[in-house]
């Protein structure tokens, strides 16, 4: 029978340490773990445990023959990947994780956030150390974008957050919410009672598109347009209007577009008993989306979506995909090889679309590539768009191209990369302090890359511990239970989210 894996594949490789016979790659340190988009089970060995169903936190791995209609590509696509390898019942070098030397006091840490970095991070620390953890997090809730970015009808996605919480509940774990470092606590603050700080804070803001107009109501980053989805505490909830959309556009080709898209487009009665925000579900329902266009400034060979969330695209319910034949498009599908990522559309119909005409009924979304945004038009309130492949018809623009880290106060920041600079997680010129995940990397990787993230950093962490080289703090724990005791509040005091 075996087992495959699906769309919801984060790439943690959690199931690859319990599989009994190394059937799961590629693994971390292969070539291909960084880069693949799912991992893949090799149906010729697997012998049908089910151990990596049981440790996959966001239940992707299923037995191949529950998989029908749509998802029966996952089978294919883990039998097409091991096809011509050969079996190879060599397991790769063991990954020990660090440890501290027998005798080094157990180090207090302090974690800022409590999103996947965060998460993962702490976790290495408690396998690894005796280490007494304190987690602080800016808003109320935790979890990160794990809670306030992961669209609603990912829902097995969101279930990593219940690991995620179990964690926070550890004896040695203290979590400390609304409490925002560098407004309600300094680095001072923590460095003073902690041997390390860890700061795990994501990369909130969104990028702008820089274009004129783009400022008008009906446009606005997906930053803000998945933070209103998500319930976000900072976003209100009347934030989008979506009464007189009949057509939307969603500026970039990476995932978090095609999640606004699917929300956009998918239908309501789908999102429905997801964690949508009610407001949102309203809006939706009473709305009059019929077209979402996804303007991609390359081809789709460039295309930054993952294959398992293109093919979603391509089975939405009462959904028409289709491509637009933009110059050089159906050259670069047509030309591109099996395995290329262009490839993936050959199957979507490309087909003359007039964007400046009021869309069709039913609905529909229009992948547009070679075009980029000039101008958002409209008198009070944006009516259309100006593209560099001729003008656009829409009511609501969305700008999902990418998110962007902000500076901390008394952290060294990189303006180019909107990162920490740091040397494996350690940030050089602050002894004690460290980076993971978005804030170390920049806003690119899914949940699971920030584990292999969170590893680095603690390793770097416990040679600092083991060489002697972390600073003792002057104050003791106790005397940061008395201290942030008086800065918890409820509702988050920083600036709104961008
Ligand atoms: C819209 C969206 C959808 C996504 N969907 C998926 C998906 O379906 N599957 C997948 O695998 N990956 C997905 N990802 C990627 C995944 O969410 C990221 O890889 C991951 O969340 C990055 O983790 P992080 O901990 O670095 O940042 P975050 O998750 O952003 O966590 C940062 C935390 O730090 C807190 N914080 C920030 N500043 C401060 C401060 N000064 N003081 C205290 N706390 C602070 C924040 O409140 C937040 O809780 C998605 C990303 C986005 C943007
Ligand atoms: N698994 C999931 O379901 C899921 C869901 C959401 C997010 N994520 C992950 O989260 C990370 C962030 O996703 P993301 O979509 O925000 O970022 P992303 O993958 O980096 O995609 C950004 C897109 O914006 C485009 N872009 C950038 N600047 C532009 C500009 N000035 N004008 C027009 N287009 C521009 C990029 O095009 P170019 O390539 O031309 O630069 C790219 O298509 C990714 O790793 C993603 O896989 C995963
Ligand atoms: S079912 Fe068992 S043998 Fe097959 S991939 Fe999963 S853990 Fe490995
Ligand atoms: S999410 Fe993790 S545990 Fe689940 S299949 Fe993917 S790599 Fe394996």
């Amino acid at each position: 029978m075996a087992y495959a894996i699906t769309q919801t594949c984060c790439t943690d490789a959690s199931c690859i340490a319990v599989c009994p016979v190394n059937c799961i790659h590629p693994a971390p340190g292969e070539p291909d773990f960084g880069t693949t988009e799912v991992l893949y089970i090799d149906p010729r060995t697997c012998i049908d445990c089910g151990a990596c169903a049981d440790a996959c936190p966001v239940d992707a791995v299923s037995p191949v023959d529950v998989l029908s209609g749509a998802d029966a590509v996952y089978a294919e696509r883990g039998a097409r990947y091991y096809a011509g390898r050969t079996a190879d019942p060599v397991w790769s070098a063991p990954l020990i994780p660090r440890s501290l030397p027998a005798g080094t006091p157990a180090p207090r840490v302090a974690v800022v956030g409590t999103g996947p970095a965060a998460c993962y991070a702490v976790q290495a620390l408690l396998h690894a150390t005796d280490a007494e953890v304190t987690m602080i997090d800016r808003l109320p809730v935790p979890g990160g974008l794990v809670r306030f970015g992961v669209a609603p009808d990912h829902t097995s996605t969101k279930r990593i957050g219940e690991s995620f919480a179990a964690l926070l509940r550890h004896p040695r774990v203290r979590v400390h919410l609304g409490v925002e470092v560098g407004v309600d606590l300094s680095h001072a603050d923590l460095a003073r009672h902690h041997h390390a700080v860890v700061y795990a804070v994501g990369a909130a803001a969104a990028r702008p598109l820089g274009i004129p107009g783009e400022d008008l109501p009906g446009s606005l980053s997906a930053t803000r347009f998945v933070a209103w989805y998500n319930d976000h505490p900072e976003v209100p909830g009347g934030l989008v209007d979506l009464s007189d959309v009949r057509r939307a556009v969603v500026v970039g080709n990476g995932n978090v577009a095609l999640d606004t898209v699917r929300v956009l487009a998918g239908g309501p009665d789908r999102l429905a008993g997801t964690g949508i925000a009610g407001h949102a579900l309203a809006a939706l329902r009473s709305g009059a989306v019929r077209e979402v266009v996804v303007l991609g400034r390359r081809g789709p060979q460039d295309a930054a979506y993952t294959w398992p969330e293109l093919h979603a695209l391509k089975h939405l319910p009462g959904v028409r995909l289709v491509v637009a034949d933009t110059p050089g498009t159906r050259a670069a599908i047509s030309s591109a090889a099996p395995d290329d990522h262009a490839a993936l559309l050959s199957d979507v119909p490309i087909e003359a679309v007039d964007l400046a005409a009021p869309p069709p009924p039913g609905r529909r979304i229009v992948l547009n590539f070679f075009s980029s945004p000039v101008e958002v038009l409209g008198n009070g309130r944006m009516s259309a768009l100006r593209t560099t492949t001729g003008p656009v018809d829409a009511q609501l623009l969305i700008g999902a191209i990418g998110y962007r880290g902000t500076p901390l106060p008394d952290l060294p920041f990189d303006s180019a990369t909107a990162t920490v600079p740091h040397e494996r997680g350690r940030v050089a010129q602050l002894p004690g302090t460290y980076v993971v995940g978005w804030i170390k990397r920049g806003p690119s990787g899914g949940i699971g890359a920030n584990r292999l993230c969170a590893q680095e950093t603690v390793d770097a962490l416990l040679d600092d511990a083991a060489a002697g080289r972390l600073p003792t703090p002057p104050a003791t724990a106790r005397d940061f239970a008395r201290l942030i005791r008086n800065v918890g509040r409820d509702a988050p005091a920083g600036p709104a989210i961008r």
